[in-house]
């Protein structure tokens, strides 16, 4: 399972990147909003800065204003995954663009319904918020499980991303079901690598190197 960071903030992602366990990033509008300077300029420097593929949204919510913002995107770099919303016009969209052979993600998809549709259209990848559907008293893990299931019935190439996730729980359910990518935000990939346990062990060894440290000079500590 792929993982990606959902942020649009530079050093989370040049943290995460050294560390070489990220795929690919997500964004959003409401991402940007939260960082400081241009918007244009954080995804460019976003798309530099990352290998893999990097979602960045349209704002149009017109089939045609939503193709050419696509076509504006995609002179960022080649790894710019088009975000488009699931509406209707964005259907429309997704038709065009994917026989233009560029990358789509559908975001705000809340159901198997649409992301049935939203793949027959011809998304690269589908984005169920499962955080936003728990929020509402639904099972979003549930629609996931869905949406991979149809996908295999059907040879499906449509990939799916699982978004919105609230707990490094949800990780662990997702690579379970065979959802191909999750989005994580930075402190949820952050919790993932901890445990009490490590932490506590690493204080053992080396206090206990402390104590023959004098025996091996040449290792640091
Ligand atoms: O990338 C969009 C998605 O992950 C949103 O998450 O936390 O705003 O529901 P959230």
């Amino acid at each position: 399972m792929k993982i990606f960071l959902d942020t649009a903030n530079v050093e989370s992602i040049r943290k995460y990147n050294d560390m070489g366990v990220l795929d690919g990033i997500t964004t959003n509008p409401t991402l940007l909003s939260k960082e400081q300077g241009p918007p244009e300029e954080i995804m460019k420097t976003i798309v530099s800065m990352v290998k893999g593929p990097v979602s960045l949204e349209v704002i149009g919510t017109e089939s045609v204003h939503m193709i050419e913002e696509a076509h504006y995107l995609k002179k960022y770099g080649q790894n710019v995954i088009v975000k488009i919303p699931m509406i209707p016009e964005g259907l429309k969209a997704l038709k065009t663009l994917s026989s233009e052979g560029i990358s789509t993600n559908v975001t705000l998809v809340f159901s198997a319904n649409q992301a049935l549709l939203a793949a027959k259209a011809g998304a690269t990848y589908v984005s169920p918020f499962i955080g936003r559907l728990d929020d509402i008293g639904h099972n979003g893990m549930a629609i996931v499980k869905s949406i991979v299931s149809i996908f295999r019935n059907y040879q499906l190439k449509t990939q799916v991303l699982v978004a919105s996730i609230r707990h490094p729980d949800h990780v662990v359910q997702a690579a379970e079901i065979g959802a191909d990518v999750v989005t994580l935000p930075p402190d949820i990939l952050g919790k993932m690598m901890k445990h009490p346990l490590t932490e506590k062990g690493l204080e053992a060894f080396l206090s206990d190197w402390e104590k023959i440290r004098n025996e091996s000079p040449r290792l640091t500590k």
